[in-house]
């Protein structure tokens, strides 16, 4: 509950503009006690797997570029020449910002995901927010994973309906749940990250799926970390998991594995026509610059026409997982997708392992509670298919060298 001050009669204390900065500036210093004091860096993002930071150049294992075409694609002249007319879409999809490329991309990315339709957002955040609070309506219910990504999160908590929690490691009481509350709701859904950003793990989506229906209960799927990754067609995790046909609606964001930005929503036409008419952040947010529509064509037509890519990067993680159990390190079950997380367990630990790592060279990121659970402190590992075999054993081999040292107490 928030601390409420109130002064001798009773009445809360209001605050001045300065006050309330002095308020803010107190919570940041308990941040900064806690460790939780979040600090940027400004990363030059260079092709090839590759960034500098500090005018170092590192080999980059922070990004989402999975398939490296976020330096590739703008170079097309068909790109160049779109930026070229003209840069932001003015307006939102609804009134005048949903141009022909928009328009190209919608049907590409239908065709690609095999369904009826798509409808595109600003981002991925903000398909999950409209997806969500567009299909649960008051009188439904929503179940959400414990890990699902804050944009999942956040939508089901502000959703008109009520909002449950289940955890993917504990399905049985999902189906529990379901059973003892199904009858309180209209319509019910489960939502779930197809790959869970922390720890690279998919859920068991054909249990998900066959729990659901016997509930009669409708699944999503956000597909952010799947989409052009994972699957026999590169399609996701729903793909990979052979379950496409069972769920309701698979979200997507082209700000990964397609190297652009940008969300969308895959599902038959009548719930995307839904879709179109209600979801907010689609019409109430200017639609996305049309040259960046115009390269993620491009990223579609490579992720289609190349997917030794994604094979390579399925190569990659394998062999990361082994370098890791060989390592003699906790590994996770299940981790196909190409985040693949150190656990450490110790914040401090994470840290000093991830600044020795930026010295020698690699960038991998530390992540520490409250992003993760207490105790859990990782490195995460985001791979590229322009990582080669190589630099994965170097790395390892770093990684290595310094938790000897740091266990030695160097
Ligand atoms: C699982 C998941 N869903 C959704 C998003 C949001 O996507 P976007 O960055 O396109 O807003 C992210 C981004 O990190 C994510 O990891």
């Amino acid at each position: 509950m928030p601390q409420v001050r109130f002064d001798d009669t009773g009445v809360a204390i209001r605050m001045s503009n300065t006050d309330f900065r002095q308020l803010l500036q107190q919570r940041l210093a308990e941040l900064d006690a806690r460790g939780q004091r979040r600090c940027r860096r400004t990363v030059d993002s260079l092709p090839g797997g590759t960034c500098r930071i500090n005018g170092r150049e590192l080999v980059n294992f922070g990004g989402n570029d999975y398939l490296n075409l976020a330096h590739e694609i703008g170079g097309s002249n068909g790109v160049r020449e779109v930026f070229r007319r003209q840069v932001g879409a003015t307006a939102s999809a609804l009134v005048c910002g949903r141009s022909q490329w928009h328009e190209s991309l919608e049907n590409a990315l239908a065709d690609f995901e095999e369904t009826e339709a798509v409808l595109l957002f600003p981002t991925g955040f903000a398909a999950n927010l409209g997806v969500i609070s567009s299909l649960v309506q008051p009188g439904d219910a929503v179940w959400c994973d414990r890990d699902n990504h804050a944009s999942i999160v956040d939508a089901c908590r502000d959703c008109a309906g009520q909002m449950l929690v289940y955890r993917r490691d504990r399905l049985d009481s999902l189906d529990e749940s379901l059973k003892h509350r199904r009858s309180e709701h209209q319509q019910v859904f489960v939502v779930t990250d197809g790959v869970f950003s922390m720890d690279g793990c998919v859920p068991d989506l054909p249990l998900i799926c066959e729990i659901a229906e016997r509930h009669d209960a409708m699944v999503i799927v956000d597909e952010a970390h799947g989409t052009g990754v994972l699957g026999a067609h590169g399609r996701g995790v729903c793909d990979f998991s052979n379950v496409e046909e069972r769920v309701l609606a698979r979200v997507g964001t082209m700000s990964k594995a397609l190297g652009g930005l940008g969300g969308f929503v895959a599902a038959d036409r009548i719930t995307v026509d839904w879709l179109r008419n209600t979801a907010r952040p689609q019409f109430f947010s200017t639609a996305l610059p049309p040259a960046i529509c115009a390269a993620m064509l491009e990223s579609l037509k490579i992720i289609q026409a190349e997917p030794h890519r994604r094979q390579h990067l399925a190569m990659l993680t394998t062999f990361a997982h082994q370098q890791i159990d060989e390592l003699g390190l906790q590994n996770v079950r299940g981790g196909v997708a190409p985040i693949v997380p150190i656990l450490l367990g110790d914040e401090d630990l994470a840290v000093r392992v991830s600044t020795d790592l930026q010295d020698a060279g690699w960038f991998v990121p530390a992540i520490r509670p409250p992003t993760v659970a207490k105790g859990t402190a990782r490195l995460r590992l985001s791979l590229t298919a322009a990582h080669e075999t190589s630099q994965l054993r170097d790395l390892f081999e770093s990684i290595r060298t310094i938790l000897n040292g740091q266990s030695q107490g160097k």
